[in-house]
């Protein structure tokens, strides 16, 4: 069978899209590329040093400076990669809830964008990729050879994203994460530039009554379905 050489994958919080990345990755032998953990990234290096997040032009300086690197995972606490900024190992504090709640807003500033669009564009470009975000096949890899679209719905992404939380020991309610994500969704849709939408070339799978490894399954066989249509993406 051939394979597409750039896979992207896009969809609302918790549609189960770096789970199925993942796990495609390590099947294909690609790298997993998470674009949203630079949006993190940026957005807890601003909560640190006291940035607002309404300052835009602060937050495009930041965006376009930051020390950031994302390597393979350097320790065995269940991560899938290590993040850093300035040497500082972030991995687990990109997923706090004060993270969740500003990264949207600082992910909608157009200068915060283009300079993340960027850095995520060269590596896309390498090829043997699996890379996830919001804007992966509309803007960042339009032209990626497979492009899948995940959603479910809110309660049931809301309900992922709780246990998650629990897991790692973190104290919130349900109900606050719903209230944050149905907000995230608002503001992904909403925004002026690259809202979150699938591409017109995208397959949209909705994973709400599907357990990861049907969606894997699924995703494996949509994918060979596409390479027969199109054997110039043969890899
Ligand atoms: O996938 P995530 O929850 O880690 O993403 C964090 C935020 O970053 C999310 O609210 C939307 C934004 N994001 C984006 O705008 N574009 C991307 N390619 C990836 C993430």
């Amino acid at each position: 069978m051939g394979r597409p050489l750039r896979i992207a994958i896009d969809g609302p919080a918790a549609s189960g899209k770096s789970t199925l990345a993942q796990r495609l990755a390590a099947y294909l032998g690609y790298a997993y590329i998470d674009t949203g953990v630079m949006y993190r990234a940026v957005t807890w290096a601003a909560l640190q040093r006291g940035i607002p997040v309404t300052d835009e032009n602060a937050l495009t300086r930041l965006a376009e400076t930051l020390d950031l690197d994302i390597l393979p995972p350097t320790e065995a606490d269940g991560r899938p990669y290590t993040v850093l900024v300035e040497g500082v190992d972030i991995t687990w504090a990109l997923r706090s809830p004060e993270v969740d709640a500003a990264v949207s807003q600082v992910s909608a500033y157009p200068g915060v964008r283009r300079a993340l669009t960027q850095r995520q564009r060269q590596i896309g470009l390498r090829g043997r990729v699996v890379m996830v975000g919001r804007d992966i096949g509309t803007v960042v890899l339009p032209e990626a050879d497979f492009k899948l679209y995940l959603d479910a719905d809110l309660k049931t992404r809301a309900w992922r994203r709780y246990r998650e939380l629990q897991d790692r020991g973190e104290a919130v309610s349900f109900e606050e994460v719903l209230e944050t994500m149905r907000q995230r969704d608002a503001l992904d849709q909403g925004r002026e530039v690259a809202p979150l939408r699938p591409a017109p070339d995208a397959v949209v799978l909705d994973t709400t009554a599907m357990d990861i490894e049907e969606v894997f399954q699924r995703v494996l066989a949509l994918m060979e379905a596409r390479c027969r249509e199109t054997p110039h993406v043969a890899g």
